[in-house]
């Protein structure tokens, strides 16, 4: 087998994590050209993935940094195009759904460059949300959509999206198992943080949906507030700059935190009583960790932890966040295993080795 050149896409936070599994993989037989867009940049929001996660550093970096949809996903496109002609790769790696997936996909497919989508076939049927427009896009500009789960497969099969379709499970999967066989879910945050173990609820709130309607995201505050239980919020510059602009007050048992690394992340989640949240990952990561899960949307793209009983899809009604966060003891005890079984990575390079 000739080995390829892997030009890989990435720019956000959950990206970075991402790339932590399918990477390596690729670089054991084939070479990989790492860009990163600059979407996300604060040390807190990027560096710290990327020394964590044992992530080589980029060959490019292109500081595109924040702006509208348009101006963000614009400049992006300009500025991958060219590094992909310099690059001359045999495929394009995109994960996910941010602007910098739909950017790295566009431009390849202009160039005549092969796509290979991680995560396709994933929606909400929100079409306000700019996520769910970048997966529709991205997947019908990919030659490869590896799906994680059997509702992906699906739904790209009732868009007529079948060839080079391929159901590889979840690379979150094989990078939590990593990290958790290497003991790096480890952390001492909950205990300087004062949390007692199962005793305390992480909670996130990063959805354009949330932070930008102020009667949202202050129904959202004040319902983590009415648990009166202790609340540790890592807060997304997005949504601290919402907060700050709407005067929001923290209700006394709701705590905030800068934004946190995987490492933190996992071990909170874990000793957790349950996680509250808007974020995709960390409703799959309470899953794969044993902890129930409240989402704090009005869908949910990863119905398989809704169908088994461990999450429960409440939006922003304090009525049925308070039910939801209430339900203690009352979740299921059966765990069946979702999203695959930890070799995402390894199957997406067989599959491009066809290449
Ligand atoms: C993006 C993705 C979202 C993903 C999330 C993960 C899109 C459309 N959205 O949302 O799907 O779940 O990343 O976190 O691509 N900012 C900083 N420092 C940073 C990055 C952002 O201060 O390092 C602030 C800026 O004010 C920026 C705002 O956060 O305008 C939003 O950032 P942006 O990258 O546009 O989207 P996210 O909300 O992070």
């Amino acid at each position: 087998m000739k080995p390829m050149t892997v030009l890989t896409v990435v720019g956000a936070r959950p990206q970075f994590i991402k790339a932590a599994a399918v990477s390596r993989a690729i670089r054991r037989c084939h070479r990989e050209v790492l860009i990163h867009t600059g979407q996300h940049y604060d040390a807190n929001m990027s560096d710290v993935f990327f020394g964590e996660l044992d992530l080589p550093q980029p060959d490019e970096h292109l500081g595109i940094g924040s702006g509208t949809q348009a101006e963000q996903t614009g400049r992006m496109l300009a500025a991958i195009e060219p590094a992909i002609e310099r690059h001359r790769p045999d495929v394009v790696l995109v994960y996910g759904d941010t602007n910098s997936t739909l950017a790295g996909a566009l431009a390849a497919a202009k160039l005549g460059v092969p796509v290979a989508h991680v995560e396709a076939g994933l929606r909400s049927w929100n079409r306000r949300m700019a996520e769910e427009i970048n997966r529709v896009v991205t997947d019908r500009l990919s030659q490869f959509l590896f799906c994680p789960s059997d509702a992906a497969l699906a739904n790209l099969r009732n868009e007529g999206i079948t060839a080079g379709v391929h159901l590889v499970g979840d690379v979150m999967a094989d990078v939590l198992r990593l990290m958790l066989s290497n003991g790096h879910h480890r952390s001492p945050l909950a205990g300087e943080l004062g949390l007692d173990p199962g005793r305390y609820l992480p909670a996130t709130i990063l959805r354009a949906e949330n932070t930008d309607d102020p009667m949202r995201l202050s129904a959202l505050v004040e319902s983590l507030g009415s648990t009166g239980e202790p609340v540790v919020f890592p807060v997304h510059p997005r949504t601290r700059k919402a907060l700050d602009r709407e005067r929001i007050v923290m209700p006394a048992n709701v705590r905030t935190i800068d934004p946190i690394g995987y490492v933190d992340v996992l071990a909170l989640a874990k000793s957790a009583r349950l996680v509250a949240t808007d974020s995709g990952g960390l409703q799959k990561e309470a899953y794969w960790l044993g902890v129930p899960c409240v989402t704090l949307r009005d869908e949910t793209e990863w119905v398989e932890t809704v169908d088994v009983g461990w999450n429960r899809v409440v939006g922003a009604d304090p009525a049925r966040i308070r039910a939801a966060l209430d339900a203690g003891l009352k979740w299921p005890t059966a765990h069946p295993p979702l999203y695959g079984d930890g070799r995402a990575a390894e199957r997406i390079v067989e599959i491009l080795n066809e290449l």
